[in-house]
């Protein structure tokens, strides 16, 4: 097949957008960490280093979701896996009693969809 000029060009655009995305998983972690420690005040439950063991998590019983062991429970899309980014994106925005948890982890569905999804990259990030 002979490449005319304009095929060179789409084939650029995808190259670009490609890097775009690689990158965009690392700024999101850290635009993630910002919410979690921020505005999100996941941190007062979960903890500064997602152990849990937040000031307002110590009492809590269940106890906040460990995010460095990362053993999630609540399939919200009942695809048969929990945990996965849909999960957590579910869980954070409607809280966990609409998943039949405790009604101490608050839905914010004041959260941008964007920031939830750089709080889950970030959380996962944590997981060791
Ligand atoms: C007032 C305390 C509190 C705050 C604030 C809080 N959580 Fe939680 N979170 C909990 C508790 C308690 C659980 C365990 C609930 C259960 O097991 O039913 C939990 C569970 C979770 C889970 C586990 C879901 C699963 O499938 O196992 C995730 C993910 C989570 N929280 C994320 C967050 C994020 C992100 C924020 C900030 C936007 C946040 N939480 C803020 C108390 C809190």
């Amino acid at each position: 097949m002979k490449m005319s000029k304009s095929n060179w060009v789409v084939a650029g655009c995808a190259a670009a957008v490609l890097a775009i995305n690689t990158q965009g998983v690392f700024a999101d972690a850290a635009a993630g960490k910002g919410i979690y420690e921020g505005v999100g005040g996941c941190v007062a439950c979960h903890g500064l280093s997602g152990q849990g063991d937040g000031p307002a998590g110590m009492a809590l019983n269940p106890k906040p979701r460990s995010f460095v062991e990362g053993a999630y429970i609540y399939d919200t899309d009942g695809d048969g896996q929990p945990g996965t980014d849909a999960d957590l994106v579910n869980v954070i925005k409607n809280g966990t009693t609409k998943y039949g948890g405790a009604p101490t982890m608050p839905g914010r569905a004041d959260i941008p969809d964007a920031d939830i999804q750089a709080i889950v990259a970030y959380i996962k990030s944590m997981k060791k």
